[in-house]
Parts: C-alpha cells; sequence; structure tokens
C-alpha cells in the first residue's frame, strides 16, 4: 500500500446519477496511550500508536452537496453556527488535496457545518473528531453515489486512511474502544496508512478518562510544529524503538488485564513526550505548575490506596486521569477533593471509552 492506495478516477459523475444529498456524522476524539510523536512526509508516523476512543468529546459534521454550477462556490463551512474562515481555509485545502481519490468533489457545492461537544478553549485537541468526522461524511458521499464501499471495514479503513490525511490521529477516532495505527510487526493487519481496531479485556471497554483543564489556553506549539521536532531530537531513534516495546507490553497488558503494569507503560509514554519536547530544539515546556501538582497527587493517591489510577498527557498542560469503572466512585471523591482545586475554574470534563464514530443521517 502507499498514500496512492485509494485512488480513483472512475468515481467522476455522470448524468444518470442523483447529486443531491446529505450526510452527517458523529466522531469523538481518543486519547493515546503509546503516542504518536515524529512522522515522515505523507503524514506516516515514525512509531505504532494505541488510543482508547472517547464518548463524550466529538465532533458533530453535516455535509450537504448538489451539482455544482460553474458560478457555485464549492465549498461553504460554518463552525457552530457562524463562518470561521481560518478553518474554512484548511478544511478547503484539506478537500483539494483529495482530488485523485475523490474526484467527484469538485462537481459538487459543499456546504459543511460542525460543531464540537466541548468547549472550545478547553485545550481538548479538536482535529481527530473533526477531521475523522469529516472524513466519514466524504466516504458516506461516495457509498451514497458509486455505490461502494458497502462492506462495513472497507468503509472503516477508508475513513481512517482519509482521517489520517488531515491529521494523523483523527485515523484511530472511526473504530470502538482501542484503535492501532502504524506498522507494529508483529500484527500483519497494522498500517502506516490507517488505524485498525484492536480488543483488550473488557475491563478497557468502559475505562474513564477525566480531562482536568489545568490551562484552555490555545498550545504554543502546534503538533505539526512538534512532529517536526521529532526530526532533529537526538533521542528520537531510541525513542522509535522504546514506543515498540512498549507497544509489546502494553498489549499484553490489555490481553491479561494487568492494570498496574499497564498504567506505569500510559505514564512512562507521557513522560517520554513531555520529555522529549524539553530537549527539542527549540525546547517546550508544556506542562504548568498545576500538572506536576496533579501528578504528584495521582501517585500519591495511588500509592496510598493501591488502586488503579493512572493519568497521561496531549502535547499540552492538561491531565487526564484513567481509571476503570470498577472504581469509579472512589476515583470520583478523590478527583472533586484533591484535584478539582488545581483545574482552571474548576473544569474537569468527564470522559469515557466510547463506541466509535456513529452516522446521524
Ligand atoms: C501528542 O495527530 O495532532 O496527541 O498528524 O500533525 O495532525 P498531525 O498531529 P496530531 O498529533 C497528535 C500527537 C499527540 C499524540 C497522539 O495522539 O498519538
Amino acid at each position: 500500500m502507499n498514500n496512492h492506495h485509494f485512488d480513483n478516477p472512475d468515481l467522476i459523475l455522470s448524468h444518470g446519477h442523483s447529486n443531491n444529498g446529505v450526510s452527517s456524522w458523529q466522531s469523538p476524539s481518543n486519547i493515546a496511550l503509546i503516542k504518536y510523536w515524529g512522522k515522515s512526509t505523507g503524514q506516516i508516523p515514525k512509531n505504532p500508536s494505541i488510543s482508547m476512543t472517547l464518548s463524550e468529546a466529538h465532533t458533530y459534521t453535516t455535509v450537504k452537496y448538489q451539482p455544482r454550477g460553474s458560478q457555485d462556490e464549492w465549498i461553504k463551512f460554518t463552525f457552530e453556527g457562524a463562518e470561521a474562515p481560518s478553518f474554512a481555509a484548511r478544511i478547503e485545502k484539506f478537500l483539494g488535496s483529495l482530488s485523485s481519490i475523490f474526484p467527484f468533489l469538485k462537481e459538487l457545492s459543499l456546504a459543511i457545518s460542525s460543531e464540537n461537544s466541548f468547549p472550545h478553549s478547553s485545550g481538548i485537541a479538536s482535529s481527530a473528531s473533526s477531521m475523522s468526522a469529516l472524513a466519514l461524511c466524504l466516504c458516506d458521499i461516495e457509498r451514497a453515489l458509486f455505490g461502494t464501499l458497502s462492506d462495513d471495514s472497507a468503509f472503516l479503513a477508508k475513513a481512517s486512511f482519509i482521517s489520517r490525511l488531515g491529521s494523523g490521529s483523527a485515523c484511530r477516532s472511526v473504530y470502538p474502544h482501542l484503535a492501532l495505527w502504524g506498522k507494529y510487526g508483529p500484527l500483519d493487519e497494522s498500517s502506516d496508512y490507517y488505524a485498525v481496531p484492536w480488543q483488550g479485556q473488557e475491563v478497557f471497554n468502559s475505562f474513564h478518562d477525566d480531562v482536568v483543564i489545568v490551562s484552555g489556553e490555545k498550545k504554543s506549539v502546534s503538533s505539526s510544529a512538534g512532529h517536526a521536532l521529532m526530526d532533529t531530537n537526538p533521542f528520537a531513534a531510541t525513542r522509535y524503538q522504546q514506543a515498540q516495546d512498549n507497544m509489546t507490553s502494553i498489549l499484553e497488558c490489555m490481553q491479561t488485564g494487568d492494570l498496574m503494569r499497564w498504567g506505569e507503560i500510559v505514564e512512562d509514554e507521557a513522560m517520554t513526550l513531555h520529555a522529549l519536547m524539553m530537549c527539542s530544539h527549540p525546547s517546550y515546556i508544556l506542562m504548568k505548575p498545576g500538572t506536576l501538582i496533579c501528578i504528584d497527587r495521582i501517585r500519591a493517591f495511588r500509592q496510598e490506596t493501591g488502586l488503579p489510577l493512572f493519568f497521561t498527557l496531549d502535547a499540552g498542560p492538561n491531565v487526564h486521569i484513567l481509571y476503570p469503572d470498577s472504581i469509579a466512585d472512589k476515583a470520583q471523591d478523590f478527583i472533586k477533593s484533591e484535584i478539582m482545586p488545581l483545574a482552571e475554574n474548576g473544569r474537569i470534563i468527564p470522559d469515557q471509552v466510547g463506541i466509535g464514530a456513529k452516522q446521524m443521517v
């Protein structure tokens, strides 16, 4: 496979086609356990990653399409009911780059509207949910117009492939529970081009991820710029090998249900991600004092109670607290009393592993 695998010059409209329609999808965000950090040209990851699919944090996207007259605008985009020129430009560029995969797109006029379930300033990354929701709509339009992609797993593989081109981590959002992206030797079906679903012990299908908003400020380094820093990071080769090794260990833990070892690996990945940023050139410190206090308190709680409550981090200061549903009451008491005071305006966004993207219309 390569980046041209889904090129298809036959997907053009003929006069007999019924060319009006609408597609709506809701697609969730995801939280990486083994992190994707570093990529090659063509949005190819330097190492495999695995994530939990969330449920509450999602994007809802609707694409209305009709034949495009010569005077018609190609794309009209609204975000939460208003025009959003910077997002619109990114979407137009993205759709323009898909012309060999979906040649019919240029023949249509597209009205795209999108909204997130989470607040814009929450520091929750929206590219995974928004790019996957859009990719699902595009594949759905192909299916409606050409009768292709009738097989569900082929549909999701293509949607994952298209999502990746929009934002790497987005390709993991289309599947329920757990998704693995990037070539990982022992798993034949794994691919650098799209994610595949992965099934662990039942306990991982209802895990909690409560996001502590330590700061809702805009990120000081975009993920694309962050990935690029890995090209000159002196520890890059060691890191890519570590990710492979951590993948082997974490998959084992998710098969056996060894939560304590699992959490150790998840925290190791979060710390490594931030350590890599600190020793990049230029260097970034994306944690805030509140992030460190949260981490200390989470570790102290675990030490005192022996309960499997862990943290992970994205490329930002907010802390994701992970715990199995079986300890939800105790975990939430702890979060309320010891973590809430550290959150900006007391903001903690509770989330849980979910079943993946859903078609709405
Ligand atoms: C730290 O997927 O946002 O969240 O491919 O450039 O869009 P682009 O990057 P993006 O990077 C996500 C990085 C991460 C780790 C992860 O989700 O695996």
